[in-house]
């Protein structure tokens, strides 16, 4: 099962680096399953429903989402639709799917998606306690977890935590690519952050003047998006049979 995981698509600098490079990319490594982080890929962050539907004719199979899943004042339609997993690790009584299982030919494929706890804000169940209770649940020929989160040691944890139970964790949201793709001893394919897909000379997506402003005084102002320039894309690229993972870091010149 060959799959591509797309890293944080943010806003609309995001999706015009996935207009540029989704089709190539494509065309070189032939997924199978697409995945797609969607929690900044609105404008404002979130997820939107022409988002979902156009994505879904262009080939993405599932949305994962992180801490901005409830931005927008649409979420509660928005998770309500079946290809997205939306953090497992809020509480009982939030809206939208703890986890997307997909058929595929004759397979299924689940994707879950939890949210760290370290250096974030909101007060959500444990993730480790929380995949225990999805993975007793769920029964698929592939198991693929988006965790995203902060702290590299969380995620490292969860790893090796969920090494040989599932069949790859992929980190998100720091919006930065970690170089540390690996096999994991008991065949869990791993990285710790895939980076995201948007403004290659940006504070993770948004605008350089303000971030350093804000740095300096303190003072908290609503992140911007960056506008303008060079692109990047920020995937990787899993075999799940053969148990490869190879990132694909694109970075306009
Ligand atoms: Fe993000
Ligand atoms: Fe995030």
């Amino acid at each position: 099962m060959r799959v591509l995981f797309i890293g944080d698509v943010y806003m609309e600098q995001g999706r015009n680096a996935f207009d540029k490079y989704f089709d190539i990319v494509k065309q070189e490594h032939k997924p199978q399953f697409i995945i797609v982080n969607g929690e900044n890929i609105a404008d404002g962050n979130g997820l939107s429903e022409q988002i979902y539907k156009d994505y879904l004719k262009r080939g993405v199979n599932v949305f994962t989402l992180g801490n901005h899943t409830f931005t927008r004042k649409d979420y509660p339609e928005v998770l309500s639709f079946p290809y997205v997993a939306r953090p497992a690790n809020y509480g009982p009584g939030t809206p939208g799917n703890e986890y997307v299982e997909y058929k595929f030919n004759d397979k299924t494929i689940v994707v879950i998606n939890l949210l760290g706890r370290i250096f974030m804000r909101d007060p959500i169940d444990n993730p480790f306690i929380k995949a225990d209770a999805l993975l007793k649940d769920i029964k698929a020929d592939y198991i693929i977890v988006d965790f995203h989160a902060e702290a590299t040691s969380e995620k490292l944890a969860l790893a090796h935590y969920l090494d040989g139970r599932v069949d790859a964790i992929i980190g998100t949201h720091t919006h930065v690519p970690t170089a540390d793709e690996m096999v994991l001893p008991k065949g869990t394919l791993y990285i710790t952050d895939v980076g995201m897909t948007g403004v290659k000379h940006s504070i993770i997506g948004g605008e350089i003047t303000q971030g350093i402003r804000k740095f300096i005084s303190g003072v908290p102002e609503r992140v911007k998006p960056e506008k303008t320039g060079k692109l990047q894309f920020n995937a990787v690229m899993m075999n799940l049979d053969t148990k490869t993972i190879k990132r694909i870091n694109i970075r306009e010149d």
